[in-house]
């Protein structure tokens, strides 16, 4: 039997604008939405999660657009466990050329307890309202939100009624960061292998970075069977963010040697949606951030520079060019050497040698001990000072 594991193809659902929208401060305006999506459906995007269209009359009106505007994604809307929320979140995502209707509810001890529900009538409301969104769209997701930390037991058994009522996806989320690589990974294999009906749906993983492994665990849950990532751009989302799309994407293509999965996205196109992602949602991009980070391509250190002038696979796994930037930077501080130096007097037009690049070079680090970075100017300025006034 061929199941839904099988494939190599791992489907990407970005959820920027739900989740990553979700992160206190990150609200987006209708027009920066609507930009968004766009960069996403171009990039290869294979499901967009467009908002929570009940959440409000703005909400509503951005999924709404994104649907009638998607070229290639599937648009996808959230809605809780009840029917006004599916009939509302169905109207909004209709008109799309592919549309799917998001519902999920808490499953774990700690979330039954809100809408004080026994499990049996839990497990009856996710009948009823995985059916209801079924009977409108052919395209729906279910998740129990904090399924990791749900009994396996009830696990699998809202699971197996998800199944029958109808969802073509069941997504597991680790909805406060608690689980660990080796966990996803057997959640996502022992679900596929137990729940009857497993087979004829792809499991999805949406994983929180709340102990910063958001992304193994992604990665790991893949390895476990699941063929959908859930991801934001930058890792954006509530507390400490969702597992970063360019992150999962770009771990997929350096390491296919281990983990052989594809994805469809154009990863040139990741640094510029990044930086319009930061833009918009004005949550900076930390320096050191894998991947997008502005130190991520750059190497201030003599013995880094030096040897990135000789070969750039010395300290980088990927190619700038593979995420869209330019190239590799060298900035020059207190720790760079001779060979950057030479190299950035060379890209200013200045041919020195071996004397003049000896005294330039005890001036530079004298300089670079008062600043933390020493730019081009700050160099011409070095130049101009040891020359000749005659
Ligand atoms: O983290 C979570 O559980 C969610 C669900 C709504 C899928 O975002
Ligand atoms: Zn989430």
């Amino acid at each position: 039997m061929t199941t839904t594991t099988d494939t190599d193809r791992v489907l990407i659902f970005d959820t920027t604008l739900r989740d990553g929208e979700q992160s206190p401060g990150a609200t987006m305006t209708h027009d920066e939405k609507l930009e968004i999506a766009g960069l996403l459906d171009e990039m290869g995007v294979d499901i967009i999660e467009a908002g929570f269209p009940i959440a409000s009359e703005g909400d509503f009106k951005a999924v709404s657009e994104i649907a009638a505007n998607a070229r290639n994604a599937v648009i996808c809307g959230l809605s809780r466990a009840n029917l006004g929320d599916i009939d509302r979140c169905w109207e909004a995502v209709r008109n799309a050329k592919q549309p799917r209707i998001h519902t999920f509810i808490g499953t774990s001890p700690q979330h039954r307890a809100i809408p004080n529900l026994t499990r049996d009538e839990m497990a009856d409301l996710i009948h009823q309202t995985v059916t209801h969104a079924r009977n409108l769209c052919d395209n729906v997701q279910w998740s129990p939100m904090d399924a990791t930390r749900t009994e396996w037991d009830y696990l699998a058994r809202v699971v197996e009624i998800a199944i029958k009522a109808g969802a073509t996806t069941i997504n597991i989320p680790d909805t406060v960061g608690y689980t660990a690589p080796v966990e996803s990974a057997d959640l996502i294999r022992r679900l596929i292998a137990e729940v009857p009906g497993a087979a004829d749906v792809v499991f999805s993983t949406h994983c929180h970075n709340d102990l910063g492994m958001a992304t193994a665990n992604s990665l790991a849950a893949v390895a476990g069977g699941a063929r959908q990532i859930e991801c934001t751009i930058n890792g954006l989302g509530e507390r400490a963010g969702n597992t970063a799309l360019e992150e999962v994407v770009m771990a997929l293509k350096v390491r296919h040697d281990i983990m052989p999965w594809q994805t469809g996205i154009d990863t040139s196109r990741i640094m510029n949606i990044s930086r319009r992602v930061s833009t918009v949602s004005g949550f900076p991009v930390q320096f050191n951030k894998a991947v997008v980070g502005k130190n991520a391509f750059a190497h201030e250190s003599g013995i880094h520079q030096d040897g990135m002038l000789k070969s750039a696979d010395t300290f980088e796994i990927m190619r700038p060019e593979d995420i869209g930037l330019a190239g590799t930077s060298l900035p020059l501080g207190k720790h760079s050497g001779r060979a950057a130096l030479r190299d950035k007097l060379r890209q200013l037009g200045y041919d020195v040698g071996d004397n003049q690049l000896r005294d330039i070079f005890v001036r530079f680090k004298e300089l670079a001990d008062r600043k933390k970075e020493v730019f081009d100017d700050d160099i011409v300025a070095l130049m101009r000072a040891g020359e000749d006034p005659a």
